[in-house]
């Protein structure tokens, strides 16, 4: 099953949204079968609006590559104006100064070089790059972005969230189809149901309790490129950072969930708290 159709109409603004209106005009009612507009993103989803997720960023390698897209690395969130949160495969054995903090909703497709924009980057001191266990790093800013809405890490308890029939919301620029390489330009947005950890620990037996979230189904996932983005969910404060993503064993693939890292487990949480409030 996938989906995201059911919002295509309004998605007015954006070159394809306009063709998917066109289609569904031409073809009457809204189809069934996929065509080239609305065929997987992420895995499984649809272009997310202009200024829904403004807090969105692209992590980029400044060394390749002729365009933002091209550059894109992984996804990273904007906590506050001056720190952003990405995995810490992300940016392991990295330096400032290779990368960049993109924000926005379309990665250009121009060639113009950027310079960094980072000051430090900070990677969980217990990260362990053979199971990725806390995989979380955050991204000092050079400058503060100001006037961007940003997205809280859930640091409290989340269990209210971890439930059967629970979705979350994940977006990224990363492929849109496994197998295959095909990246979008307009990021990608699609709702990813909660898998207990118990489903999760049959897919994956060296799964550690508590720390991981896991989330997807076949056809809805993220995949390669959207590691560092968020898992979200909208609470009446606004959008709220669950975990970020970290793994899978291929991408929407049946009874193998994605898996994320968990920001409210002791040890990320801990890192988070102590490293983002230093300025
Ligand atoms: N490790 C990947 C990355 O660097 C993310 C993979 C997520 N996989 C998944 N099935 N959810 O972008």
């Amino acid at each position: 099953m996938r989906i995201g159709y059911r919002s295509a109409g309004m998605f007015g603004l954006t070159l394809s949204a306009a063709s998917v209106a066109v289609a569904l005009l031409v073809s009457g009612v809204a189809r069934a079968a996929p065509d080239p507009d609305t065929s997987p993103r992420i895995i499984g989803g649809t272009d997310a609006e202009p200024g829904q997720y403004p807090f969105m960023a692209s992590l980029q390698s400044l060394h390749r590559g002729d365009s933002d897209r091209d550059r894109h690395r992984c996804g990273a969130t904007l906590i506050s104006p001056s720190w952003v949160l990405t995995a810490a495969h992300c940016v392991d054995g990295m330096l400032p100064p290779q990368l960049a903090v993109l924000v926005g909703h379309t990665l250009g497709t121009t060639p113009r070089r950027r310079t960094s924009n980072i000051k430090a980057i900070h990677v969980h001191p217990a990260y362990d790059a053979e199971d990725l266990i806390n995989d979380v790093a955050l991204i000092q800013l050079k400058r503060p972005v100001n006037g961007v809405e940003t997205a809280e890490p859930m640091l409290g308890r989340d269990s209210a969230w971890l439930r059967l029939g629970r979705a979350f919301t994940v977006i990224g620029w990363g492929v849109t189809e496994f197998p295959g390489d095909a990246r979008p330009t307009v990021l990608q947005t699609v709702q990813t149901p909660f898998v207990p950890f118990k489903t999760c620990r049959e897919a994956y037996p060296g799964l550690q309790a508590g720390s991981v979230i896991c989330a997807g189904t076949e056809g809805i996932d993220s995949c390669q490129g959207d590691s560092g983005g968020p898992l979200l969910v909208k609470r009446k404060t606004g959008w709220t950072v669950l975990g970020t993503v970290s793994w899978g064993e291929g991408c929407a693939l049946p009874d193998l969930p994605g898996v994320y890292a968990r920001l409210s487990q002791g040890y990320v949480r801990d890192f988070i708290q102590t490293t983002w409030t230093r300025d």
